[in-house]
């Protein structure tokens, strides 16, 4: 058989320990045909612990259920998504597979590094251009520089840092362990690769809207050959659409996010519908102001702060309370805040 420029580099990315970045990659993932469960992801349950039904990990209720779903669903139907390819929330096995809606039929596939599961994925005339919170972080430059200085300037606002910010979080996500958590606005991946070298959770999707930085990502991941065998997805999609079957998550984490989002009401929604029972979500934002802010800064920061969502302690408590979650915490230092929340 004749050997193609393209099929020799796929041939190329099969063999490697994990797939290069091909930015116009001719890859195509296969054809999909008809569903089969035997396309479908299984998530191996990593604990055997005997929990009432409402209770259980992910993980466990695939292991009891006793067939293999897909974790990953199409974001209009929320339906699981019908698999052609390996295996595996890991990068390789996404990149290798196509990935189909066993109700409406659109057909999701990986596009450089990522798998695209926003609405538009595969639009080839309509464009959509999002909220400033949003549209800032898709440029390359800002997603280049955003480990590069831009997050350490958090820490002026009160931010603990990136070690001591992923201890808290790890602290409020113990009864979601050997479970599925999700990344949400993962950035450049910073906390989606601590929660995957913990060895925590059976699987950490990073999710992000932007594209640039799930690249940028994708570079942090490589400088770590580890990370790329373990059960680490790369998926791009819209907080307010999220590619998950209802109460199918264990954890979210969403690290200073919620302010960039273009309605935290609907983005808590959503999050709420994807946790299963007993999920945990844990979020960090900057808070407009707090109680101690006199009176004077508040003004200031009300019109300093246009286009982005700084809500206030307050506000982000009715939020979660208004979608449902219970058991709300909080640790506050100066305008940083990392809640959680729990479904009941
Ligand atoms: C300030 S960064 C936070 C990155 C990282 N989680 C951290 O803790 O440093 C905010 C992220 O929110 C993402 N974002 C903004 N709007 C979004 C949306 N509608 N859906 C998903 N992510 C979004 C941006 O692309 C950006 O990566």
């Amino acid at each position: 058989m004749a050997t193609t420029p393209s099929s020799a580099l796929h041939q190329k990315f099969l063999s490697l320990n994990y797939p290069p970045l091909y930015h116009n990659s001719q890859f195509r993932p296969p054809r999909l045909r008809r569903p089969s469960r035997h396309h479908c992801h299984p998530i191996r349950a990593t604990s055997t612990v005997a929990l009432p039904p409402e209770r259980r990990s992910r993980a466990e209720e695939i292991q009891s259920s006793g067939v293999d779903l897909e974790v990953l669903a199409c974001p209009i139907c929320y339906e699981p998504l019908i698999r052609r390819g390996p295996p595996g929330l890991n990068l390789r096995a996404i990149y290798r597979s196509g990935f189909k809606c066993r109700k409406c039929d659109k057909s999701y596939s990986s596009k450089d590094i990522y798998l695209d599961l926003t609405v538009t994925a595969g639009l080839k005339e309509y464009v959509e251009v999002q909220p400033s919170g949003t549209e800032l972080f898709r440029s390359p430059l800002v997603s280049f520089l955003y480990e590069r200085g831009w997050r350490q300037n958090f820490n002026r606002s009160g931010f603990p840092g990136p070690d001591e910010e992923f201890k808290m979080a790890q602290d409020y996500f113990k009864s979601a362990e050997g479970g599925v958590l999700v990344d949400v606005s993962c950035g450049s991946g910073l906390f989606s690769r601590k929660f995957a070298k913990s060895g925590t959770y059976s699987a950490v999707v990073a999710l992000d809207f932007s594209e640039n930085m799930l690249r940028q990502s994708y570079e942090f991941f490589k400088r770590d050959p580890t990370l790329l065998d373990t059960n680490l997805a790369l998926v791009r999609a819209d907080v307010a659409r999220l590619p998950f079957p209802s109460g199918s998550v264990d954890a979210v984490h969403a690290g200073a996010a919620l302010h960039c989002w273009p309605s935290p009401s609907n983005a808590i929604a959503e999050i709420t519908r994807i946790l299963r029972s007993g999920g945990v979500f844990v979020g960090t934002t900057f808070l407009r102001y707090t109680p101690s802010t006199p009176w004077i800064t508040r003004q200031l920061r009300e019109s300093a702060l246009q286009g982005y969502n700084y809500l206030t302690e307050e506000e982000i408590e009715d939020l979660c309370a208004s979608c449902g979650l219970t058991n709300y915490t909080s640790n506050v230092q100066q305008a940083f805040i990392m809640f959680s929340a729990q479904k009941p």
